[in-house]
Protein backbone atom coordinates (compact mmCIF):
# COMPACT_ATOMS: atom_id res chain seq x y z
CA UNK A 1 0.00 0.00 0.00
CA UNK A 2 3.02 2.15 0.95
CA UNK A 3 4.15 1.64 -2.17
CA UNK A 4 1.19 2.94 -4.05
CA UNK A 5 1.51 5.73 -2.55
CA UNK A 6 5.41 6.41 -3.35
CA UNK A 7 4.89 5.46 -7.13
CA UNK A 8 2.42 9.22 -6.65
CA UNK A 9 4.68 11.13 -4.57
CA UNK A 10 8.20 10.14 -7.01
CA UNK A 11 6.40 11.69 -10.05
CA UNK A 12 7.26 15.02 -8.72
CA UNK A 13 10.59 14.19 -7.65
CA UNK A 14 13.68 15.04 -9.16
CA UNK A 15 15.83 12.57 -11.07
CA UNK A 16 12.79 10.39 -9.91
CA UNK A 17 14.08 7.01 -11.64
CA UNK A 18 17.14 7.32 -9.22
CA UNK A 19 15.08 6.97 -5.62
CA UNK A 20 16.07 3.76 -4.80
CA UNK A 21 19.50 3.93 -6.69
CA UNK A 22 20.49 6.70 -4.26
CA UNK A 23 18.88 5.11 -1.61
CA UNK A 24 20.35 1.88 -1.47
CA UNK A 25 24.21 3.40 -1.99
CA UNK A 26 23.46 4.53 1.72
CA UNK A 27 24.41 1.11 2.48
CA UNK A 28 27.68 0.56 0.75
CA UNK A 29 29.89 -1.50 2.16
CA UNK A 30 27.69 -3.10 4.55
CA UNK A 31 27.80 -6.99 4.09
CA UNK A 32 25.44 -7.60 2.16
CA UNK A 33 25.98 -10.40 -0.62
CA UNK A 34 22.98 -10.06 -2.18
CA UNK A 35 20.29 -7.66 -1.98
CA UNK A 36 16.95 -9.05 -3.84
CA UNK A 37 14.22 -6.30 -5.00
CA UNK A 38 10.55 -7.75 -5.66
CA UNK A 39 9.11 -5.61 -8.81
CA UNK A 40 5.47 -5.02 -9.50
CA UNK A 41 4.18 -7.18 -12.71
CA UNK A 42 4.27 -4.05 -14.86
CA UNK A 43 6.89 -1.09 -16.18
CA UNK A 44 5.70 1.31 -13.58
CA UNK A 45 7.75 4.01 -11.90
CA UNK A 46 8.90 1.74 -9.23
CA UNK A 47 9.68 -1.15 -11.99
CA UNK A 48 12.17 1.58 -13.46
CA UNK A 49 14.01 2.60 -10.15
CA UNK A 50 14.67 -0.91 -9.86
CA UNK A 51 16.37 -1.37 -13.52
CA UNK A 52 18.29 2.22 -12.61
CA UNK A 53 19.39 1.01 -8.84
CA UNK A 54 20.04 -2.81 -9.93
CA UNK A 55 23.18 -4.80 -11.43
CA UNK A 56 21.05 -7.37 -12.74
CA UNK A 57 17.53 -8.79 -13.60
CA UNK A 58 16.27 -11.94 -13.04
CA UNK A 59 13.05 -12.57 -14.90
CA UNK A 60 10.55 -14.96 -14.07
CA UNK A 61 8.82 -16.24 -16.91
CA UNK A 62 5.28 -17.82 -17.29
CA UNK A 63 4.79 -20.80 -19.22
CA UNK A 64 1.65 -18.97 -21.06
CA UNK A 65 1.12 -17.96 -24.55
CA UNK A 66 1.51 -13.96 -24.03
CA UNK A 67 5.04 -14.26 -21.64
CA UNK A 68 7.50 -14.36 -24.24
CA UNK A 69 6.32 -11.53 -25.82
CA UNK A 70 6.14 -9.77 -22.62
CA UNK A 71 9.60 -10.95 -22.40
CA UNK A 72 10.74 -9.39 -25.41
CA UNK A 73 9.29 -6.09 -24.41
CA UNK A 74 11.24 -6.33 -21.11
CA UNK A 75 14.40 -7.13 -22.92
CA UNK A 76 14.02 -3.91 -25.16
CA UNK A 77 12.73 -1.85 -22.12
CA UNK A 78 16.24 -3.17 -20.31
CA UNK A 79 18.62 -2.55 -23.45
CA UNK A 80 17.17 1.15 -23.12
CA UNK A 81 17.92 1.92 -19.66
CA UNK A 82 21.43 0.41 -20.68
CA UNK A 83 21.53 3.18 -22.65
CA UNK A 84 20.78 5.82 -21.16
CA UNK A 85 20.45 5.36 -17.14
CA UNK A 86 22.86 2.36 -16.22
CA UNK A 87 24.95 0.57 -18.21
CA UNK A 88 25.77 -1.78 -15.76
CA UNK A 89 22.16 -3.43 -15.86
CA UNK A 90 22.52 -7.29 -17.06
CA UNK A 91 20.52 -10.07 -17.28
CA UNK A 92 20.65 -12.40 -14.26
CA UNK A 93 18.40 -15.13 -16.05
CA UNK A 94 15.16 -16.49 -16.63
CA UNK A 95 13.07 -18.54 -14.66
CA UNK A 96 10.22 -20.48 -15.71
CA UNK A 97 7.07 -20.71 -13.61
CA UNK A 98 4.05 -22.23 -13.47
CA UNK A 99 5.28 -24.99 -15.75
CA UNK A 100 2.96 -27.71 -16.20
CA UNK A 101 4.71 -30.99 -17.26
CA UNK A 102 1.56 -32.18 -18.58
CA UNK A 103 0.20 -29.52 -21.36
CA UNK A 104 1.73 -29.21 -24.55
CA UNK A 105 1.53 -25.35 -24.34
CA UNK A 106 3.46 -25.18 -20.96
CA UNK A 107 6.29 -27.18 -22.91
CA UNK A 108 6.73 -25.57 -26.18
CA UNK A 109 6.89 -22.18 -24.19
CA UNK A 110 9.79 -23.71 -22.30
CA UNK A 111 11.63 -25.18 -25.22
CA UNK A 112 11.34 -22.09 -27.23
CA UNK A 113 12.76 -20.12 -24.10
CA UNK A 114 15.50 -22.43 -24.04
CA UNK A 115 16.39 -22.37 -27.61
CA UNK A 116 16.70 -18.66 -27.54
CA UNK A 117 17.95 -17.74 -24.32
CA UNK A 118 20.08 -20.96 -24.14
CA UNK A 119 22.16 -20.90 -20.27
CA UNK A 120 20.46 -17.90 -19.41
CA UNK A 121 17.58 -20.20 -18.93
CA UNK A 122 17.39 -21.58 -15.28
CA UNK A 123 17.63 -25.41 -15.35
CA UNK A 124 15.28 -25.42 -12.36
CA UNK A 125 11.94 -24.75 -12.77
CA UNK A 126 8.95 -23.82 -10.51
CA UNK A 127 5.71 -26.35 -11.08
CA UNK A 128 2.51 -25.01 -10.98
CA UNK A 129 1.90 -26.39 -7.62
CA UNK A 130 -1.31 -26.03 -5.29
CA UNK A 131 0.79 -25.24 -2.17
CA UNK A 132 2.38 -22.35 -3.41
CA UNK A 133 -1.44 -20.69 -4.50
CA UNK A 134 -2.43 -21.70 -0.85
CA UNK A 135 0.49 -20.17 1.14
CA UNK A 136 -0.73 -16.10 0.62
CA UNK A 137 -4.05 -17.76 2.60
CA UNK A 138 -2.38 -19.00 5.83
CA UNK A 139 -0.36 -15.69 5.72
CA UNK A 140 2.78 -17.37 5.27
CA UNK A 141 5.89 -17.94 3.01
CA UNK A 142 5.61 -21.37 1.36
CA UNK A 143 8.69 -22.36 2.99
CA UNK A 144 6.96 -22.43 6.23
CA UNK A 145 3.84 -23.52 5.34
CA UNK A 146 4.86 -26.82 3.35
CA UNK A 147 8.39 -26.67 3.27
CA UNK A 148 8.57 -30.49 1.33
CA UNK A 149 5.39 -29.82 -1.04
CA UNK A 150 7.13 -29.99 -4.91
CA UNK A 151 6.90 -25.84 -5.23
CA UNK A 152 9.01 -25.28 -2.20
CA UNK A 153 11.54 -27.68 -3.31
CA UNK A 154 11.42 -26.03 -6.48
CA UNK A 155 12.41 -22.93 -5.27
CA UNK A 156 15.05 -24.12 -2.60
CA UNK A 157 16.85 -26.06 -5.50
CA UNK A 158 16.24 -22.58 -7.52
CA UNK A 159 18.37 -20.85 -5.11
CA UNK A 160 21.12 -23.15 -4.88
CA UNK A 161 21.50 -22.29 -8.60
CA UNK A 162 21.54 -18.48 -8.11
CA UNK A 163 24.41 -19.19 -5.95
CA UNK A 164 25.99 -21.67 -7.94
CA UNK A 165 25.39 -19.04 -10.90
CA UNK A 166 26.66 -16.55 -8.76
CA UNK A 167 29.83 -17.79 -7.94
CA UNK A 168 31.37 -18.96 -10.92
CA UNK A 169 30.55 -15.58 -12.50
N1 LIG B 1 3.97 -22.01 -9.23
C1 LIG B 1 2.73 -21.68 -8.86
N2 LIG B 1 1.76 -22.61 -8.74
C2 LIG B 1 0.51 -22.28 -8.39
N3 LIG B 1 0.10 -21.04 -8.09
C3 LIG B 1 1.01 -20.06 -8.16
C4 LIG B 1 2.38 -20.31 -8.54
N4 LIG B 1 3.04 -19.13 -8.52
C5 LIG B 1 2.16 -18.21 -8.18
N5 LIG B 1 0.94 -18.75 -7.96
C6 LIG B 1 -0.31 -18.06 -7.57
O1 LIG B 1 -0.40 -16.83 -8.25
C7 LIG B 1 -0.50 -15.76 -7.31
C8 LIG B 1 0.35 -14.61 -7.79
O2 LIG B 1 1.69 -15.01 -7.73
P1 LIG B 1 2.83 -13.95 -7.49
O3 LIG B 1 2.47 -13.08 -6.33
O4 LIG B 1 4.11 -14.70 -7.42
O5 LIG B 1 2.74 -13.16 -8.86
P2 LIG B 1 3.13 -11.68 -9.21
O6 LIG B 1 3.19 -11.62 -10.66
O7 LIG B 1 4.34 -11.31 -8.42
O8 LIG B 1 1.87 -10.85 -8.72
P3 LIG B 1 1.75 -9.50 -7.85
O9 LIG B 1 3.13 -9.04 -7.54
O10 LIG B 1 1.00 -8.59 -8.73
O11 LIG B 1 0.99 -9.91 -6.66
C9 LIG B 1 -0.05 -16.32 -5.98
O12 LIG B 1 -0.74 -15.79 -4.89
C10 LIG B 1 -0.37 -17.78 -6.12
O13 LIG B 1 -1.69 -17.99 -5.70
MG1 LIG C 1 4.84 -9.90 -7.32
Amino acid sequence: MDLAGAEVEMVNTPKREFCLDKALKQYQGEPFDVVLVDCPPALSLLTLNVMVAADELLVPLQAEFYALEGLSQLLETMRRIRTSMNPELGLGGIVLTMVDKRNNLSQQVEAEARDYFGQQVYHQVIPRNVRLSEAPSYGMPTLYHDARSIGAQAYLNMAQEFIQRHQTT
